[in-house]
């Protein structure tokens, strides 16, 4: 018996597999170290396969029959908001397409549970200050419309032939569990500023002038290493037979930071002067995206244990590790 991790060599699956084999699991990952390391899977096999690419459902058919795969936990997406916009076909033919080849997979080989990779950007731009699951899906961009098309087509093979599936709803990830898995990729808040910060720049904020306590953007940030217990709560939850009366969850904190709040935080953590420089607003950014965490604590029994500072003072405690530590 065996857990494929799909996407597994990346920032927030490598975390994933690192607590399975904690607990003595047997791991496979799957990733095409698009944007994954190979070391950032440990012990665990890797195979090199891109779910979207040609081939791909008889290669994953084929590691789930060898290995006795009896779940998946599928992370392998594109995940930038503005590439999706720019080239929206590519994103549903590796979204869309990858996830149709891994249940395809599934189907074909009798494996039945998956937990999937969903996305706060589901919503869009929501009119309420703080989302249950129950807020309507509007999403303002190709990225966001491949996770809502993602859970859809998950429930759908619920119903066509039994799948059992939970979708995570991730909300603002940052962090390190473990200093050398940190973050890698320069995309998202932390990183951007630290980035900045090691260049000798300084840090930019977008748009301060947002109906919001400072002006600027709140956000419920999350722990990497609290979402990925997450995904084990979510895990054993499947494989429990329980009876699955809730699909998916919205993983966050219940508490919101603004831009400047984290980037005081950045600074309280490295010491470092973090006087920063605001810049237009950025299209496409809610003023306010804070998750109400109660179906997943009162379904999986699962709540976030860090807060903002635990957060930035691992993200901090990563770069350091890095190539590109400041000071
Ligand atoms: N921001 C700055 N300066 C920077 C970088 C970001 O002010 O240098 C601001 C953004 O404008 C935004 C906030 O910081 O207000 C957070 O921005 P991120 O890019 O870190 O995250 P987003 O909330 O825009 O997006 C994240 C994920 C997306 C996902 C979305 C869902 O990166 O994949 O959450 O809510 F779609």
């Amino acid at each position: 018996m065996s857990t494929l991790v799909i996407g597994g060599a990346g920032y927030i699956g490598a975390h994933v597999v690192r607590l399975l084999l904690h607990r003595g699991e047997d791991v496979v990952v799957v990733d095409d170290l698009s944007t994954g390391a190979a070391h950032r899977v440990g012990e665990a096999t890797l195979v090199e396969l891109d779910v979207a690419g040609p081939d791909a459902q008889e290669s994953l058919e084929l590691v789930m029959r060898e290995r006795g795969v009896t779940s998946v936990i599928h992370f392998a997406a594109k995940k930038q908001v503005g590439e999706s916009v720019a080239r929206p076909t590519w994103y549903y033919r590796q979204n869309i397409g990858g996830l149709a080849n891994v249940l395809a997979a599934m189907e074909g080989t009798g494996v039945s549970n998956m937990i999937f990779s969903s996305s706060a950007a589901v919503y869009g731009m929501p009119p309420v200050e703080v989302v249950t699951e129950g807020t309507d899906c509007r999403p303002i961009n190709p990225y966001g419309e491949t996770k809502l098309v993602g859970e859809w087509m998950l429930a759908d093979c619920e119903r066509a032939w039994g799948l059992r599936w939970a979708g995570l709803r991730y909300f603002n990830v940052a962090g390190a569990g473990w200093p050398e898995l940190g973050d890698p990729a320069v995309l998202n808040l932390v990183p951007m500023v630290l980035d900045r910060l090691a260049r000798g720049e300084r840090p930019k904020i977008f748009g301060d002038d947002y109906p919001t306590p400072d002006g600027t953007c709140i956000r419920d940030y999350i722990h990497v290493l609290d979402l990925a217990h997450a995904h084990l709560a979510a895990m054993d939850h499947l494989s429990s037979d329980a009876e699955l009366t809730e699909h998916v969850f919205n993983v966050g904190t219940g508490t919101g930071a603004s831009v400047r709040e984290v980037i005081d935080a950045i600074g309280e953590a490295s010491g470092l002067d973090v006087t920063a420089d605001v810049e237009p607003r950025r299209a496409g950014d809610p003023p306010q995206l804070i998750a109400a965490p109660d179906l997943i604590r009162d379904v999986l029994s699962w709540k976030a244990e860090h807060g903002l500072a635990d957060i930035i003072r691992s993200a901090w405690e990563a770069w350091q590790a890095g190539p590109r530590r400041i000071g």
